[in-house]
């Protein structure tokens, strides 16, 4: 019988009658890296990153991001290097957010669904190139949004059900242009239910939707609204993001979307909102994803930058905090940089 708590320096163990004093000894389990090879409950792998990526309409663009350290505007070229420097070490699954120019937006974000838009012809010309790898898409308005918000805006609203129209219909345009899964990150109500219906008949039952479920009106969003320039020109995304201060809030979002048929669920963002991925994994019956976002890699990139710890090992600790918190997939900006740490450290014999 033992008679002390868990996790206590000593134990007292009662065998053939007699009292024994056992001292608990853990790091044994820890005493070179073979032994804690057998004990590792957790490693991200690359095969479960997802590298988010900003494309520009001119195909041989490449601009840098003041605010997103070492992460670039590029045209379709360097999108294909990069994708093929990335799938090298193990990174199959890329996100594209189009890049567009001012004079394109507009407050009923037409553009977006222009047919013949470069973003359309991007997905076309790389699933042509790259067949095996996976493209998640984006869909929400506030790249092509005069207002810069994810819906259509009027007299100051978010008005919910007008966007879903416009919403279903760049489902459709992507689905047919050959994204394997789409991403609408745009919070509105009701989304995953009319896209899906609306991809269904238009004979794209095989698309499938991550959702961006859980999804909080966040600070950390600033460096991705830089690279496109995308802030909100008016107010806030609170009326349809989440409140951070909701955690019960989120699965509500989850409920919603496993009824209406998302294929994966999302929570965005990432490292402060631990016990939401943690509430997912153990509430949903569909993969969980956790966006590590722009804000989340830049603090990481710029905190090493002055000193305070290595990259190198700050980005991978970082990941796998996520990863251990219960999500099966993660979004990141750094997701080359891990795959070449896990490659050093994981993959060549030591
Ligand atoms: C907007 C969108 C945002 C991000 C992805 N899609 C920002 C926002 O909601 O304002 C953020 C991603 C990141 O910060 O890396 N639809």
């Amino acid at each position: 019988m033992v008679v002390a708590t868990h996790g206590a320096e000593k134990v007292t163990i009662q065998c053939l009658k007699k009292n024994i004093i056992v001292m608990i000894r853990t790091r044994r389990n820890r005493k070179n890296s073979a032994v804690r090879g057998l004990i590792r409950e957790h490693l991200l792998h690359p095969n479960k990153l997802v590298y988010p990526m900003f494309l520009m309409e001119d195909d041989d663009a490449k601009e840098a991001i003041k605010t997103l350290p070492n992460q670039f505007r590029l045209g379709l070229n360097h999108i294909v290097t990069e994708i093929e420097k990335a799938t090298k070490l193990g990174v199959n699954t890329f996100m594209l957010f189009p890049v567009v120019e001012e004079k394109y937006k507009t407050s009923t974000a037409e553009y977006a669904l222009k047919e013949d838009m470069f973003y359309y012809r991007a997905i076309k010309t790389l699933k042509l190139k790259f067949p095996e790898v996976c493209f998640i898409s984006d869909i929400a308005l506030d790249p092509y949004s005069s207002d810069g918000h994810d819906g259509l805006v009027k007299d100051g609203e978010i008005l919910n059900d007008e966007t879903l129209v416009v919403l279903s219909q760049m489902a459709v345009l992507q689905a047919k242009n050959g994204f394997d899964i789409l991403g609408p990150s745009d919070m509105m109500d009701g989304r995953i239910g009319h896209m899906r219906e609306a991809l269904n008949k238009e004979g794209f039952g095989n698309t499938s939707i991550m959702s961006y479920c859980a999804k909080y009106a966040s600070a950390m969003y600033g460096p991705f609204r830089d690279a496109l320039e995308s802030a909100p020109k008016s107010g806030d995304k609170k009326t349809y993001q989440m409140d951070f201060l909701n955690r019960t809030e989120a699965l509500r979002e989850l409920d919603s979307d496993i009824l209406e048929g998302a294929d994966f669920v999302m929570v965005k963002p990432a490292l402060h909102y631990l016990d939401i991925i943690s509430d997912f994994k153990q509430n949903s019956p569909l993969p969980v994803a956790a966006y590590h976002v722009s804000g989340e890699y830049a603090m990481l990139r710029m905190g090493a930058d002055n000193g305070l710890f290595a990259y190198d090992k700050a980005m991978p600790e970082t990941l796998n905090a996520i990863h251990r918190a219960g999500s099966d997939i993660v979004i990141t900006y750094a997701a080359i940089d891990y795959a070449v740490w896990f490659r050093d450290n994981y993959l060549a014999p030591n």
